[in-house]
């Protein structure tokens, strides 16, 4: 990752340069470290360099929170600062270079799904795709339908974008997120169907399980009436945990299959059908009409300010709830009456890193705020309370 090492300086200069510089916007010092994180703006977008204090040369690297994708816009930054503040470059790797990360107007990220228009009347999500044969299958068999592939692993995620524009494909989008939080993102009763196949079994540790009580009821809220979540899967444990978790629900229907054929074999399928495994398909359909998604409320700060001494007032161990936590992590003064919070919060499995920016006229997420999610927006109202002394209901 870019990063620039420069010979050691005196301070002084950010102090005299930041008030009329064209890139960066402040300078805040971590709170016994040697660290610093400097605001900076460059092409709209809003993000933070580290500047790292040694004897004889300070690193300059970019933030892992408030990355910009483009890499070059971290490299253009790293060079822009250096010449602003005239430093000595000691060593650097900022050239630039073509993009590797493959950029296609097929990927879509979480945040797109708050205010979404679907582009056609039907709608399938497929959750953790691998490979993408059923996902790229069922697009160009059905191109009335619009597949919205989720897979954690990046990698997967890219090599099917480039097979979407290979096969001239229009009617897939890929997510590369968290599947468990999705569903949570769209409308009630949008989808036709959800396809669960060979999710991993995560036998040791459970919690981490696609199927749980919660996916079940958010594909129930999100499936149409009639539409069905299906899941297909090689393990005997998973198969057992899976009906055990939809008769859970009081009002289902659910059909069971074993060694069916479907029309497109995925690579996992294969490997178990070479090995003669039995394979469990698990349909449950939705029953009803679901009421309107509720909405998620504001992620503002708006009754949050800097007051003198709340540094001293912060947890400094993480608030853990049932299904959400909060924690503090660390605190960067910039100047007398502004105040930097690194925090992580959310779900477990999902842990939204932010920054608070707190000044004497209010406050903001630097750069951008948490994904609306419900478990977000309780974690969001408990560090309002931290953070102003009030509580909020
Ligand atoms: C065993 S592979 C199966 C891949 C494919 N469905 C098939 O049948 O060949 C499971 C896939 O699910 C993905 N995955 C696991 N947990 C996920 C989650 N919570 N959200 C999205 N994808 C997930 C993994 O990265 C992996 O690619």
């Amino acid at each position: 990752m870019p990063h620039i090492k420069v010979k050691r300086f005196d301070t002084a200069i950010l102090e005299q340069k930041i008030p009329e510089s064209d890139i960066l916007t402040f300078r805040a010092t971590a709170q016994n470290r040697g660290d610093e994180l400097w605001g900076v703006m460059l092409e709209g977008k809003e993000f933070l360099l580290q500047a790292k204090y040694f004897d004889d040369h300070v690193l300059i690297k970019y933030d892992k929170v408030t990355r910009p994708l483009k890499v070059n816009l971290l490299k253009e930054a790293l060079a822009k600062v250096a010449s602003e503040l005239d430093l000595e470059i000691v060593m650097s790797n900022i050239a630039q270079h073509k993009e590797s990360r493959y950029a296609s107007r097929y990927e879509k990220r979480i945040e797109d799904f708050e205010q979404m228009e679907f582009p056609l009347e039907k709608v399938c999500v497929e959750v953790g795709f691998g490979s993408g044969r059923h996902l790229l299958y069922q697009a160009n068999k059905h191109p009335d339908t619009l597949y919205i592939g989720l897979e954690i692993h990046t990698p997967s995620a890219q090599q099917v974008l480039k097979q979407i524009e290979l096969q001239a494909l229009e009617n897939i989008w890929v997510v590369n997120y968290d599947a468990r939080l999705f569903l949570e993102m769209l409308p009630s009763n949008l989808l036709e169907r959800i396809y669960v196949h060979f999710p991993v079994p995560w036998d040791k540790k459970p919690h981490r399980r696609v199927i749980s009580g919660q996916f079940l009821e958010e594909s129930m809220r999100v499936l149409r009436k009639g539409g069905i979540l299906e899941l297909r899967t090689d393990s005997d444990n998973y198969f057992s945990y899976a009906l055990e978790t939809f008769f859970a629900v009081s009002k289902t229907e659910v059909q069971v299959r074993k060694n069916a054929d479907l029309e497109v074999t995925s690579k996992y399928e294969a490997r178990w059908k070479r090995m003669e495994k039995d394979i469990y398909d698990v349909y449950v359909s939705a029953l009803e009409t679901s009421d309107e998604r509720e909405e998620v409320g504001e992620f503002n700060f708006n009754i949050v300010k800097y007051r003198k001494g709340i540094e001293e007032k912060l947890p400094q161990k993480a608030l853990v709830e049932e299904d959400y936590f909060v924690h503090i992590e660390r605190l960067y003064k910039a100047g007398e009456d502004t105040l930097l919070v690194k925090c992580s919060f959310g779900s477990f499995d999902r842990p939204e890193h932010k920054y608070v920016l707190l000044t004497e006229e209010g406050g903001r997420y630097f750069a951008s705020p948490p994904v609306k999610t419900r478990v977000n927006h309780k974690a969001h109202k408990k560090l309002m309370e931290l953070l102003s002394d009030v509580e909020c209901n």
